[in-house]
This record gives C-alpha cells, structure tokens and sequence, in this order.
C-alpha cells in the first residue's frame, strides 16, 4: 500500500476517481493528505466528505513559492506520504517539494505530451485541428509539464465535435487512466532509468 498526498487547486474530479478506486479496492493506496492552492476548492470538500485530511493554501502563501513548497513538503512528509500526486493543481512545483519527494511527484495532463502543455491542454489541441489528442501521466519536474513520462492514452478527435464532448471524453478517460497508473506504481512496477525514461515491468 502506498501513502498518497494529493496536491489540488479546483473541483477535484481526479482526486475523486483515486478516492473511489482506493474505497473500490482497484487502487492499494491511501491518501493520508489533500492541499489545496485556493481554500475555496470543491475538492476541500470531496476530501473532507471521505475523511481525509485537508490543507487549504492561499494566495499570500504562494507569494513566496518556496516558503509555500517547503510547507507542503513539511506537511506531507509529516502526514506520511510517500507520492505527491497532482490533480488539477495550477501551480508549479519546485525544488523544496522535487527534492524531498524525487521522481515520487505525479501530475497528469490533458495533452499528449510533449505537445500542448501549459494550463489549457484541451482546448490548445482542439483549436490547432489535431485530430488525436489524449492524457499523459508523468512524473512531474523543475519544468512545466515535462518529466519522465509513465502513461498515455489516446483520443481520437471526432469530425464536427464540440470542444465540450471533447472535454467530457477526455474526463472520463483521465477519470480511469489516473487510478490505474497510480496502482502500476503501487504495485512497484513503474522505475526510471538512467536515461530518464520510464520502465513498466
Ligand atoms: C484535469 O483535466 C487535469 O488533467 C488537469 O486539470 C484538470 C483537473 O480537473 N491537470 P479536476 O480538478 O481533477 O476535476
């Protein structure tokens, strides 16, 4: 079983789906700690809902990112967590948090990577007229959306679809992906190499 802290910043969709593979039993993990970068976000509540501890962040905190990186590194190392796992979390993370936690910090992302990083990912490759997106699961670094990747599932965009099915679509697969690439890690099964690529036996 691994320790999980959840880093957030909104409705926290994705936290929930780990929330209910954990209670499901498709997921051997616990999630010993949930922060937040907005004290307002919906995913407070889905944590708070299932018994899990909560931290809500503000925006005076993130003046000083570092300060901000070295408290949630305290507090998740505090409540145990072994993962940091990003879902829907806006902000970067960086050397306080990368360092304690190295190649243990998890972000997915609503493109295939490397293409259409940054904080709109699914309207970015709706609009360029790519016909295949996806979501990619990494292994979050010092640069936005890059590291190691573990996982990536395909979508094909429809002829004439709306950028709100699309969106939908890409939900339910991240909804599914997340989970099951987490138990691939808690089973031990997911190492990198010295190349800096992912190795899943
Ligand atoms: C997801 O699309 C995720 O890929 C991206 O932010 C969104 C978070 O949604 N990084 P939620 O907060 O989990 O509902």
């Amino acid at each position: 079983m691994i320790k999980l802290g959840v880093l957030i910043s909104g409705s926290g969709t994705n936290l929930q789906a780990i929330i209910d593979a954990i209670a499901a039993g498709d997921l051997d993990a616990e999630v010993v700690l949930v922060i937040s970068s907005k004290p307002d976000a919906l995913g407070l509540k889905r944590a708070h809902d299932a018994g899990i501890a909560t931290i809500g962040l503000t925006r005076e905190v993130y003046n000083n990112q570092t300060a901000a990186d070295e408290l949630i590194a305290e507090e998740m190392l505090g409540a145990g967590a072994q993962y940091i796992v990003m879902a829907g979390y806006m902000r970067m993370v960086t050397g306080p948090i990368l360092n304690v936690f190295p190649d243990r910090v998890i972000n997915i992302h609503p493109a295939l990577l490397p293409s259409f990083p940054g904080a709109h990912g699914i309207a970015d490759a709706y609009s360029s007229g790519v016909k295949v997106t996806g979501i990619t699961v990494h292994f979050a670094n010092a640069a936005y959306d890059e590291g190691p990747i573990i996982a990536e599932e395909a979508l094909v965009i429809e002829e004439g679809e709306s950028l709100q099915s699309l969106e939908e679509r890409m939900h339910a697969v991240e909804h599914v992906l997340y989970p099951k690439t987490l138990q691939l890690i808690a089973e031990g099964r997911v190492a990198v190499d010295e190349d800096r690529r992912v190795r899943i036996s």
